[in-house]
């Protein structure tokens, strides 16, 4: 089982994005363990703050140094992604040279009611990710349309197409993963 610090950028109860990212954990029961630190928690950046650091802040650089990937899984807000979501790449990439992203497999994902799925959004993300030092999966790219009903409240998916994509997509996250990731037991052993 490996374990991803999943960032969901949305404060909605009603998110389309969470639905997203609950859907894609129940497809990957027995595979993936995902853990979600509330990003609407952390203040502001301020390096004046790395003095005596709040405990938000140092449990979330925990959470990502624990797990073997991220997943960010982000709205589009006006064809970028949300200042939340920069904010919690940023607190975890300090101090200078201790970044928490450090070879991180990742994958990004979004969601919109529209026909858009965050592709611009995600165009804007994808071009910063590697400064963080993360290894950003190229492929398949999720831009999804969270139609009506196209995913029940019981994370039931209506539509056979949308389900093996996004079963497909587990799959192929979870091979990026065991080929890109470090073995935390190795790592530690070999310290
Ligand atoms: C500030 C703001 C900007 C938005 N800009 C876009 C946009 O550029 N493209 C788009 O498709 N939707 C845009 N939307 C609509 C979001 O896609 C929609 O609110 C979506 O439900 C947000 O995701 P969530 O439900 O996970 O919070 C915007 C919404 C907000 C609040």
């Amino acid at each position: 089982m490996k374990n991803v610090v999943v960032l969901v950028a949305s404060p909605s109860p009603k998110s389309v994005n969470r639905k997203l990212a609950n859907t894609l954990e129940k497809l990957s029961e027995g595979k993936l363990k995902f853990d979600y630190p509330d990003l609407f928690a952390l203040p502001y950046y301020d390096d004046h703050l790395w003095a005596n650091p709040p405990a938000v802040i140092t449990d979330l650089k925990r959470r990502v140094e624990a797990a073997d990937a991220a997943l960010i899984v982000t709205p589009e807000y006006n064809r970028s992604f949300p200042g939340v979501l920069k904010n919690a790449l940023d607190w975890a990439s300090r101090p200078y040279a201790q970044s928490s992203w450090m070879d991180k497999p990742t994958a990004l994902v979004g969601a919109t009611p529209g026909a858009t799925g965050t592709a611009a959004g995600q165009g804007h993300l994808r071009s910063v990710l590697p400064v963080y030092g993360m290894l950003v999966m190229g492929q398949p790219e999720v831009y999804f349309n969270m139609k009506p009903g196209l995913i029940t409240d019981e994370l039931e998916i209506t539509d056979e197409t949308t389900f093996a994509f996004l079963n497909g997509w587990v799959q192929k996250f979870s091979a990026f993963i065991e080929r890109h990731g470090v073995d935390k037991a190795e790592a530690i052993a070999a310290e």
